[in-house]
């Protein structure tokens, strides 16, 4: 029950959103839910995690590969194509991660099933079966092979694009513009051709088809898709090989989801709609598991091309608490990854003249590929000047944030031992060096800085940024202190590097750094915050004129007024949980609310973890369901001005993770421990979930009478 979601009507206009909504991936590629005759014009694209390429002039981003599951099927001469078919329907089922596409056409009495998959453990496989039924005697020709010809946003990304046959099978071999990194794609069938065809950009293999009626063609195919070292299938050979068949290779990705879901799933009882929607988020979040060392997960996860596959703060914040419930090894690789960004972000810091770590705002493997200019005016079509690279400075305090979460969760010292300890402190010294002294109120200050709030930029005193810098400091000495106990040949390797008296400069620092101010328990978001125009949200709406107009910036619409794209103050009160009281976190819910835009699908899971913090699960709900239905409903923004923004949004499937478990369940690992404190919504009678406590997986039932390990 509530595995699968489908449509059945075709809808061309929703060829964007059916690509985010149904994409199957597995943390290596992802490739959208497009479908069979589809091309770039539909935004077929097979994207790969972490290869990136810069066009001259233009945003490097991830490159997307040539598209090997390109099939079309041909009656009378005339394409079968899903927009023309008498009935259509598409349905992604989550439980084995299985894509259907079914149609129907009558005037040709055929109708096409067709499955893909994409391998989860064989990362670098995908594979479909395509069956023909006839329901009278028919011919059909059928053309299936490699499209090289791809979609991009700022390429063409690969060159030196050459294709090759063997009697099985169809290879494409290329590079990326930027570095020449090879890339093959390999497709081979399980049918021999009645014909081949090769041109510049493609290679098929054709089929012609005689059917009598009830009779079908099968046709299934199995591509490979590999990069740099591992552009061959195997030393023996550069083609894909189906000869295992393709039923055992169904079969074997088939029970990788059993055993993903068999830990992973969360069930809900008494809203099945809202279970659907859960589970969507998890299915989501596991498609992103990294795969390989140093790899983490970009904003827009395998989906395309959005945001340059670049990994924000959205994973260290969003998605590490649901790897860290269940699959340590995974979290480590995200923190591994910033660890591996250290000298990225060092030099990022020492370009703008400071000391440190200044991390990524957007992180191409340490590299920040923010641009100067994230957003076109609508009117003027000039690009406008953001600060969301130079002043978005809470991200080091996110990356060390999330370091001390995975260590308090897995007690595995031996992160800072291998680099964690030296980005930990390389965090703080950053924001050491950045604060300014205020003479007259005696206090350090971090000045010119913009907040989750990007609406807002180059203001002072971000309480949120504040309170990152200052966890990080207290995290950096405390550690610091412990290491040189429990291993004090890194503690003396450290004091080599910063100089002895680094843990109490930053211990004084700390001590002497400003966080926020306060006027009757709420909390100003930054100097001045309160000073603004107090408009609420849809009056400042009301005064755009072009819809797509970008809000924020110099002269946005929300700029003078106390209108925020997302949870900034409410984002500390939920990360910062432990330090304020439930009233407080009241306070500031209320205040904050009505300002709130939720222009960024990282707002609505804040709120509702402020909500239940409030003791009102009842009112979290509804941001509960606001942010696990984002990439269902496809009501998401897609445009920044005149910048494609759109795709999935895997925070948000964290966010309702979040929520769900360490929110609704009231999931804490006190030392490592686990404990619960559910707080169901009406809406709910029971939660069932899996944790692993001490390598041990354990299955809960919680009820609104507390939690029973099964
Ligand atoms: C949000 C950021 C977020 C980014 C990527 C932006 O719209 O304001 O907080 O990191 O999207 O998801």
């Amino acid at each position: 029950m509530s595995w699968t979601i489908s449509e059945n009507k075709f809808g061309k206009s929703r060829a964007v959103s059916r690509g985010n909504k149904f994409l199957l991936a597995n943390g290596y590629m992802g490739y959208r839910g497009t479908l069979d005759g589809d091309d770039k014009h539909d935004f077929v694209a097979l994207s790969l995690a972490g290869l990136y390429d810069g066009v001259a002039g233009k945003w490097r981003e991830t490159v997307n590969a040539p598209d090997p599951l390109f099939l079309r099927a041909y009656c009378d001469g005339e394409p079968l194509l899903a927009s023309e078919a008498d009935e259509f329907s598409q349905s992604l089922d989550m439980r084995r991660a299985l894509l259907t596409v079914r149609t129907c056409f009558k005037k040709c009495g055929v109708s096409i099933k067709s499955e893909r998959i994409v391998h989860f453990e064989r990362m670098r496989e995908l594979g479909s079966r395509v069956v023909i039924h006839a329901d009278e005697a028919v011919k059909l020709r059928v053309e299936a092979g490699i499209n090289g010809d791809v979609w991009d946003l700022n390429g063409p990304h690969l060159k030196d694009m050459r294709f090759s046959f063997n009697e099985n099978g169809i290879r494409c071999e290329c590079k990326t513009q930027e570095l020449g990194v090879p890339l093959s794609t390999s497709l081979c069938f399980s049918l021999k051709p009645t014909s081949v065809e090769s041109g510049e950009m493609s290679a098929k293999f054709f089929y012609d088809v005689e059917l009598e009626a009830g009779e079908e063609f099968i046709l299934d195919r199995i591509a490979y898709v590999g990069f740099g070292e591992h552009s061959s299938p195997s030393e023996d050979t550069a083609f894909a090989d189906i000869s295992a068949g393709y039923d055992a290779f169904f079969k074997s990705h088939i029970e990788s989801w059993e055993r993903l879901w068999d830990v992973h799933d969360v069930r809900l009882v008494g809203d099945r709609r809202a279970q659907l929607a859960l589970r969507y988020s998890i299915y989501h979040l596991l498609i992103l598991t990294p795969r390989t060392e140093g790899q983490s997960i970009a904003a827009r996860g395998l989906s395309g091309q959005t945001y340059k596959g670049a990994v924000f703060w959205d994973t260290e914040i969003f998605l590490l608490p649901f790897f860290a419930v269940n699959d340590l090894d995974v979290a480590r690789r995200l923190i591994e990854y910033r660890i591996k960004c250290l000298d990225g972000a060092r030099q990022k810091a020492a370009s703008y003249g400071y000391d440190g770590a200044f991390y990524a705002w957007e992180s191409q493997d340490g590299f920040d590929a923010c641009s100067d200019f994230n957003v076109t005016d609508v009117f003027t079509h000039r690009p406008v000047r953001t600060y969301f690279k130079d002043k978005q400075i809470h991200i080091s305090g996110d990356v060390a944030y999330a370091l001390i979460k995975y260590l308090s969760r897995s007690s595995d010292i031996s992160i800072l031992y291998d680099g964690g300890l030296e980005k930990l402190i390389e965090c703080a010294r950053f924001f050491y060096s950045y604060s300014r002294f205020n003479h007259t109120k005696c206090r350090y200050e971090l000045l010119d800085v913009i907040g989750p709030d990007e609406y807002h930029e180059r203001v002072n005193n971000n309480a949120f940024t504040n309170m990152m810098a200052k966890f990080t400091a207290d995290a950096a000495v405390e550690w610091l202190e412990k290491v040189r106990i429990s291993n004090p040949e890194l503690g003396a390797e450290m004091d080599k590097k910063f100089g002895c008296d680094l843990a109490k400069k930053l211990a004084d620092w700390k001590d002497k750094l400003y966080l926020f101010d306060e006027k009757d328990g709420v909390i100003e978001q930054f100097d001045g915050y309160f000073g603004l125009e107090d408009v609420k949200v849809d009056e400042v709406r009301s005064r755009l004129v072009k819809k797509n107009e970008y809000w924020g910036g110099s002269g946005g619409v929300a700029t003078a007024t106390r209108v925020i794209k997302q949870a900034d103050v409410i984002a500390m009160l939920v990360l910062f949980g432990d330090r304020f009281s439930s009233s407080v976190v009241q306070k500031n819910h209320e205040f904050y609310l009505p300002y709130t835009e939720h222009g960024s699908s990282l707002s609505a899971s804040m709120y509702a973890m402020s909500a239940i913090r409030m003791s009102k699960p009842d009112e979290a709900w509804q941001w509960f369901v606001k942010t696990a239905t984002v990439d269902l409903s496809g009501k998401s923004k897609q445009w920044a001005g005149e910048v494609y923004i759109g795709g999935t949004h895997p925070a948000a499937a964290g966010g309702a993770y979040l929520t769900a478990v360490y929110g609704f369940a009231g999931l804490t690992f006190d030392e490592g421990q686990v404990a619960f404190l559910p707080k169901l919504p009406k809406k709910i009678r029971a939660m069932y979930l899996t944790v692993t406590q001490n390598g041990e997986r354990k299955k809960v039932k919680i009820t609104r009478e507390g939690a029973k390990f099964l």
